[in-house]
């Protein structure tokens, strides 16, 4: 099982793939899941820009797409200086899939890892 600095280090390796001619803001993500796989994936824009697609979403829909649904957690990575938050779409989607944590890194390279609970609390779920 991976740590969560590896899990970071997957989610950097992801974000050399952005496809960001228009933001310039390349993200990458590192999802894993509880049976041990990892699933990255990094932000794809569209020249219409509502067709982008945020890294975290790229990852989830690629492991549930590959059968998984049962996660422990999602690192995210950005080029900016301080930490990168999932946007509200993706918190949702998180929500979807009960990805419990979210590891993000500070401005000075500190890991941090938040409860996707704390981060979209109330959420909309119709789940069973
Ligand atoms: N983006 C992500 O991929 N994930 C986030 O958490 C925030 C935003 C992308 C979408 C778009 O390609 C670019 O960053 C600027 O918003």
């Amino acid at each position: 099982m991976l740590t969560s600095e590896q899990l970071i280090q997957e989610a950097k390796k992801a974000r050399e793939k952005a496809y960001a001619p228009y933001s310039k803001f390349r993200v990458g993500a590192a999802l894993l899941a509880r049976d041990g796989s990892v699933y990255t994936g990094c932000n794809v824009e569209n020249a219409s820009f509502g067709a982008t697609c945020c890294a975290e979403r790229v990852a989830i829909y690629k492991a549930v797409s590959d059968g998984r649904r049962d996660f422990a957690a999602i690192a995210v990575v950005s080029d900016s200086q301080g930490s990168t938050f999932p946007c509200g779409i993706c918190r949702q989607v998180m929500t979807e899939f009960r990805i419990p944590v979210v590891i993000v890194v500070d401005e000075v390279g500190r890991i941090a890892e938040y409860r996707l609970n704390d981060l979209l609390p109330y959420a909309f779920d119709n789940i069973e």
